[in-house]
């Protein structure tokens, strides 16, 4: 199949794709989840290689793979587990069996206490030294971070709570800048950690712990712990009470739908974290019922799987006309390149086909007046995945908004047209002449048929990022499965981590730089010479 998919590429890619964009089209090239709307109508797919698409999701056993993620079976074969995110918005969902045991009673429970705690912080019942808590740090780094940073700050318009920070990096830059605005006594610090033993998120709790401590006199009743290590909560001197624990089952990078959401909680309330829960339900039950054609994340990832694997492109852009989903692309890249970043499939053999893309992106309109020049005039074709709220939350500014709209709506289009030198040579006609025509317009041609994918939504509430976030879990699912890389785990991580513990010591000056290759003994020697 990969063969033919080529075959038929090599005979399009030459084609303007906008030659096949009428009312039709847009039709039979999108789909909607609910009210969310994927249009991938200004891609080069056309309906013979989406055919061939949709074969290679039956010839890989992508539905076969589907159901047995979501009944709990192992498929996370590196590490022998079950990968089984759905069942923490499994919210009125039946039995969810792992080994023989139904998980909804643990995961409703832990909900509960997630609820109750919650709202006792947010009532003032539980308290700091001080008073009411006022301010609530989160400590953790990856999927410990990501998903709640990225979902608090887009979800700001409904914060009614105590403000939230986030501190990831080892730098100390990072934790002293967000403590210098903290007061110890009304702050309640969450440790984010799934192992519990994440060098740069234990570090920084110490320091925490320590800063609190210099003006609380039990700093340790204001730190909570959201771990699957119970017994390393403990040794840090956490009470249990204040301990929100998870299965291994649940992936760091898809974790911010339990305990891991707790800072996302206690901005927006259990409500409206229930309603990113059920958007987020609405999304998996959609992705199990769905026919091919209809579904969303299996056609934003045959999109995915038709530019990377089959046309070549190797990154892909993610521009959020949203400014709140300002977080979503850093989000997205530990999501799609920590699961499908990898170099052989299940099996242990080379992937025959490149992984997953490089993803990256910014918030529109800023970046048009920085990276989008190379987008529309570069060398590289960079597929484009916009997304687009109609309404945004900021009524009196509703025009503004449509400026936003129009904006997306343009580049997508821009993209897709280009403008050919004879255009570009009308454009300028009154200003040169000759030569100097000839070569100012080229300056200004757009080549065009760069392709793009729109998501549109209502406006970006808790259910609608729910709906989101839930659609890129999937797509990464069915590429990874497509692609026979397991998704779930990361190997790619340990070796740097393993390298940073043994030259500690170096950089300490400890022990020298023996074994060590030329350039980072040079490095060491320049750094320790100016004062590490
Ligand atoms: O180093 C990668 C990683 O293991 C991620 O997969 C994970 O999200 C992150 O580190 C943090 O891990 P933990 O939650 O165990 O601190």
């Amino acid at each position: 199949m990969w063969n033919l998919l080529r075959e038929h590429h090599a005979q399009v890619a030459d084609r303007r794709f906008e030659s096949l964009v009428d009312a039709d089209r847009a039709a039979a090239f999108s789909a909607q989840a609910g009210d969310m709307l994927l249009d991938y109508a200004k891609t080069n797919i056309d309906t013979y290689g989406r055919a061939m698409l949709i074969d290679l999701l039956d010839q890989t056993g992508v539905a076969a793979k589907r159901d047995a993620m979501f009944a709990g079976a192992p498929i996370n074969e590196t590490e022998g587990r079950a990968v089984l995110h759905t069942a923490l918005r499994n919210l009125d969902g039946g039995p969810v069996m792992v080994d023989g045991k139904d998980v909804m009673p643990d995961v409703r429970a832990t909900l509960a206490r997630m609820e109750s705690f919650a709202a006792d912080v947010r009532k003032g019942r539980f308290v700091g030294q001080g008073g009411a808590i006022t301010d609530v740090v989160n400590i953790g780094i990856g999927g410990s971070d990501l998903g709640p940073a990225m979902a608090t700050l887009a979800l700001a318009p409904y914060h009614d709570g105590p403000r939230c920070h986030f501190v990831s990096n080892v730098d100390p830059a990072d934790i002293a800048g967000v403590l210098r605005g903290c007061d110890p006594a009304t702050t309640l610090v969450i440790v984010a950690s799934k192992t519990f033993t994440t060098i740069e998120t234990m570090t920084n709790a110490r320091t925490a712990l320590a800063w609190m401590g210099g003006t609380v006199r039990d700093p340790a009743a204001q730190f909570v712990a959201l771990s699957t290590a119970a017994d390393k909560t403990a040794e840090f001197g956490i009470d249990p009470e204040r301990v929100f624990g998870f299965a291994d089952w649940v992936g760091g990078r898809y974790s911010m739908w339990g305990p891991i959401g707790l800072s996302l909680m206690m901005a927006i309330g259990p409500d409206a974290f229930r309603a990113f829960l059920r958007g987020a339900q609405a999304m998996d039950v959609h992705f199990k019922s769905a026919d091919w054609l209809e579904n969303l994340p299996a056609l934003l990832a045959l999109v995915g799987i038709w530019h990377n694997q089959i046309c070549g492109y190797a990154t892909r852009a993610v521009l959020p006309y949203d400014n709140n989903l300002s977080r979503l692309p850093a989000y997205l890249q530990q999501l799609e390149m920590e699961s499908n970043g990898k170099g052989v499939s299940i099996d242990g053999d080379a992937l025959a086909v490149p992984s997953g893309p490089v993803v990256w992106g910014e918030p529109g309109t800023n970046g048009q007046h920085a990276f989008y020049q190379l987008i529309h005039q570069g060398t590289r074709v960079v597929p484009c995945e916009f997304l687009v709220a109609a309404r945004g939350h900021e009524d009196d500014l509703h025009h503004q908004h449509q400026l936003l709209v129009a904006n997306c709506l343009a580049q997508s289009e821009a993209l897709m047209r280009g403008r050919g030198l004879d255009a570009a040579r009308a454009k300028l006609a009154g200003r040169f002449k000759d030569a100097e025509l000839e070569r100012q317009a080229r300056h200004r041609v757009f080549a065009g048929n760069r392709p793009s994918v729109t998501i549109a939504y209502p406006q970006l509430t808790p259910f609608a990022l729910g709906q989101i976030i839930a659609l890129y879990e999937h797509r990464v699912f069915v590429e990874g499965v497509v692609l026979g890389i397991n998704s779930y785990d990361q190997w790619g991580v340990e070796l740097g981590k393993e390298l940073a513990t043994a030259l500690q010591p170096v950089i300490e000056g400890a022990t020298g730089t023996d074994g060590k290759d030329g350039s980072t003994a040079a490095l060491v020697g320049y750094l320790r010479r100016n004062g590490v």
